[in-house]
Parts: C-alpha cells; sequence; structure tokens
C-alpha cells in the first residue's frame, strides 16, 4: 500500500506523469473515490504523458474511449450509476481481451467481478481544499511489482 498526497490538481499531474513512465501496455487501472476527487484529472494527465492523441473527459455519452498514438494505446472507461446486469454488449469483453492496451476505469464495481488478471487500483480521498490523498493498493503479483517499481 502507498499513500501519496496531493495538494493541487498538478501533483496529482504529476503523479500520473510517474506512473505513465512505467506504462508498458497491458496494465488495468481502477480509479476509486467520490464525484471531483480528481480521477479524470489523473487520467487527461496519463494520456497526455503517454503521448495519446486526444484528452480523456469525464465520460457522460460514451461509457469507455479508446485513446492511441506513439504505438501505445488507452481505454478509458467511466461506470458511473452502471449496474453489473448492464455491463454486457458494451464492448468491454473486446478491451479486457486487448492485452496490450492500457485500461483505466473510474467507477469500476461493476467491472470488478469480470477481471481475472493484476489490477492496479487508486483510491481517491478528499482532503481539505484541493489536498486529496491517493492510496495504491495491487491485486496481483504483477500490480505489486509495478507499485514497486514507481513508488518502492
Ligand atoms: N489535488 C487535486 N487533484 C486533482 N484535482 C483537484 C485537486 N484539487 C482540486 N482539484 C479539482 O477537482 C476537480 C476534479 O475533477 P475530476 O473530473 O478529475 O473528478 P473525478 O474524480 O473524475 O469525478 P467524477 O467521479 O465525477 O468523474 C477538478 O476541477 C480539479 O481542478
Ligand atoms: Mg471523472
Amino acid at each position: 500500500m502507498y499513500k501519496i498526497t496531493s495538494n493541487n490538481p498538478q501533483d496529482t499531474r504529476g503523479l500520473a506523469q510517474k506512473i505513465a513512465l512505467n506504462l508498458k501496455g497491458g496494465e488495468i487501472l481502477f480509479l476509486y473515490g467520490p464525484i471531483g476527487a480528481g480521477k479524470t484529472v489523473f487520467v487527461k494527465a496519463l494520456a497526455k504523458a503517454l503521448g495519446l492523441k486526444g484528452s480523456p473527459v469525464s465520460a457522460s455519452f460514451s461509457l469507455m474511449k479508446e485513446y492511441k498514438g506513439k504505438g501505445k494505446k488507452m481505454y478509458h472507461a467511466d461506470l458511473f450509476r452502471l449496474e453489473e446486469n448492464e455491463m454486457f454488449n458494451l464492448g468491454f469483453e473486446a478491451m479486457l481481451e486487448d492485452e496490450n492496451a492500457i485500461i483505466v476505469v473510474e467507477w469500476p464495481g461493476p467491472m470488478e467481478k469480470l477481471i481475472k488478471s493484476s489490477v492496479i487500483k487508486a483510491d481517491f480521498i478528499l482532503k481539505e481544499g484541493d489536498a486529496r490523498e491517493i492510496i495504491f493498493t495491487a491485486s496481483g503479483a504483477k500490480a505489486e511489482n509495478f507499485l514497486k517499481t514507481v513508488f518502492g
């Protein structure tokens, strides 16, 4: 478990850059935390640092979008208010089978049971003002090694 303090959006972007440097493709990141915690700020900075075209937005129309560039590919999904039984026929199976892609999911609750591979989890906690605490945990050895490489 790694606990990171972010004092402002720029800190959160810096954290995303640090993580992006170590993403090779094939990683899955689950982002937890309340509305306005900074999950999308983090994802935007991740996409930028990965050299992807386009900037992720809070998904209101599409639940999932694909970003490409520099040989890297990232899927950003936002499953806010989606129920587990609504997970079918939305294209998530293809995303999960895309082994070289980086997958980042906000509000991942309904997807949790579908994932059999290793997952990097980040929990964004609101603190006073612009401060956030971001707690990283790993589920699986691959994610554990990843976090050790980044923060250890
Ligand atoms: N330390 C911080 N890190 C990230 N964002 C911050 C921070 N402090 C303030 N903010 C602000 O908080 C807001 C975070 O919005 P963002 O869309 O990233 O939230 P979210 O977690 O994706 O919410 P949602 O669940 O609605 O998608 C932005 O307006 C950002 O400028
Ligand atoms: Mg968001």
